[in-house]
């Protein structure tokens, strides 16, 4: 009976695109409020699930008006009944995850939920020593009259991000989830590992500056483990066949995005980038799911553009205007508390981004920042080494050698400038919003080429416009 044989997995397929879930993704340098748009969306889908990045990832969420800061719990965990899945593409710090497990639990939220996967790579304390480590050499060796061609500290979030990945593509000396479960050959590997790191270190410190021996030694990081391993046991299992069983079975996961496009290790401005696939594309591997299970793509993005770390903005703004907006935008770091630096909005980028991920649909976020400012510019083209270009150059020396191209137009909102006085942050459908406003999405949307969906106009839940 080929026909019943064929027909089958026509069946699933057809499940499979029905179920298909949602991508949130960020379209510029990070922080364009990912989070606040999966904690809006976890109620229409069955699961979320992070699938790339780390620690270095601050997610804030304000429910009723308390706000939450997220890393590496998914932020759909603040939705009882949603399982918050960290996918094997994810770097865990386990010293990290418990403390937001305790932060969490302290404050009402259920994590029993959280599900992590036994094949995501393991933060281990040499990483975090490496990162720094590597800043400190980076920022040294790159001193002017040094010669080292212009090598400059990537300005990371120091939680041994970079370190971690590494070791994952190199295998030797990496450690994953499930191998915290097992401390009978978790010993004799620690035992091989700690040499060598302590070794590379060294290297790396010069001497004198090498970290202390109790730092590295194999049973004290063994006894390390174990305590992981007691406090997460229970959340450690095969990610991908579980996300598989729910696409099996119809129902929809929401894949919550980290860090953003524009710091994704191949498409973003490298080497000013984060080490993981940021962008929709790192979904399947990241997550183990088939790229069928990802039906719409939510690129987001800020009004305005913020960067923190190192690497070329075009559009960066400076003086009285730069910390305007950085204080209205609250743009201080989630994760390091670093100020960040803040620009015009760079639809060049963003297009590019948009693109790149096969965006379905755009949310705008932190209009209301915009507000009462008197004029606003936006970038529409770049002026580079071969003229004008509207290509966005995903190379940092390439980006570092543009000019902005602007085009400016008159501010809204906010009780000073053009389009009338409103306060945006009260803004519940567009009509509400000032011509002006609207004028500034309409811009977007057709520079971009995709519909917005989503208009965030406060850090609320309730201060969104959604476009049906
Ligand atoms: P993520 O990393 O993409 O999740 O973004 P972050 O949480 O790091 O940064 C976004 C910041 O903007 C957070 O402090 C949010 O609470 C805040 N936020 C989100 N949407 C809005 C908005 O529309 N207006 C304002 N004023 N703040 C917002
Ligand atoms: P969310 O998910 C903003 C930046 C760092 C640094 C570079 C490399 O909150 O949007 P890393 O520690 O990853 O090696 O640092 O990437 N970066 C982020 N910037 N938001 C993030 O995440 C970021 N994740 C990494 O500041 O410039
Ligand atoms: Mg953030």
């Amino acid at each position: 009976m080929p026909t019943m044989t064929l027909l089958a997995p026509a069946r699933a397929d057809a499940a499979r695109a029905l179920a298909a879930g949602t991508a949130v993704i960020g379209l510029q340098w990070g922080d364009e409020g990912k989070g606040k748009i999966v904690h809006l969306l976890a109620e229409r889908h069955d699961a979320v699930a992070r699938f790339n990045g780390g620690a270095n990832a601050g997610h804030s969420v304000v429910v009723n008006g308390e706000r939450f800061a997220l890393h590496l719990i998914p932020s759909g965990i603040l939705h009882k009944g949603v399982p918050a899945i960290v996918g094997n593409g994810v770097v865990v710090d386990p010293e990290q995850v418990l403390k937001e497990i305790a932060t969490l639990s302290a404050r009402g939220i259920d994590c029993s939920g959280l599900v992590i996967s036994d094949r995501a790579h393991v933060v281990m304390p040499w990483h975090k020593a490496e990162d720094e480590a590597r800043e400190k050499w980076l920022l040294q060796a790159g001193s002017p009259g040094t010669g080292t061609g212009g090598l400059r500290p990537i300005g990371t979030t120091k939680r041994g991000i970079g370190p971690c990945y590494a070791d994952k593509v190199q295998r030797a000396t990496a450690i994953r989830m499930g191998d915290l479960l097992r401390p009978e050959t978790l010993l004799p590997r620690l035992q091989a590992i700690c040499p060598l790191k302590a070794a590379l270190l060294g290297a790396l410190t010069g001497p004198g500056a090498e970290p202390p021996a109790e730092a590295l030694d194999p049973h004290a990081i063994a006894a390390l483990c174990a305590r992981w391993a007691a406090g997460l046991h229970g959340h450690i299992r095969d990610t991908s066949a579980l996300l598989l069983d729910l696409i099996d079975s119809g129902k929809r996961i929401l894949f919550e995005g980290a860090n953003a496009t524009l710091l994704d290790v191949d498409h973003g401005t490298y080497p000013f980038v984060t080490s993981s696939a940021c962008a929709a594309s790192g979904i399947p591997g990241g997550a183990g799911v088939p790229m069928s299970s990802i039906g719409t793509v939510l690129g987001v993005c800020k009004a305005y553009s913020s960067r923190v770390g190192g690497g070329p903005m075009p559009t960066e703004l400076s003086g009285e205007l730069a910390d305007k907006v950085r204080t209205r935008g609250r743009e201080f770091g989630t994760t390091t508390g670093r100020p960040r630096r803040v620009g015009w909005l760079d639809l060049v980028g963003v297009r590019y981004a948009a693109r790149l991920n096969g965006a379905t649909g755009l949310c705008v976020m932190l209009l209301d920042v915009l507000a009462g400012l008197d004029e606003i510019k936006v970038c529409i083209a770049y002026d580079g080494p071969g003229g004008r270009t509207e290509r966005f150059p995903p190379d940092g020396a390439a980006l570092e050698q543009v000019r902005p191209i602007y085009q400016t137009m008159r501010g809204f909102g906010g009780g000073s400038g053009g389009g009338g006085g409103a306060d945006l942050t009260t803004a519940r459908r567009l009509g509400e919003l000032p011509p002006g406003a609207r004028a500034y999405l309409e811009l977007i949307e057709r520079f971009v080429g995709v519909p917005i969906r989503f208009v965030s106009v406060g850090p609320d839940r309730a201060q969104t416009i959604e476009i049906e």
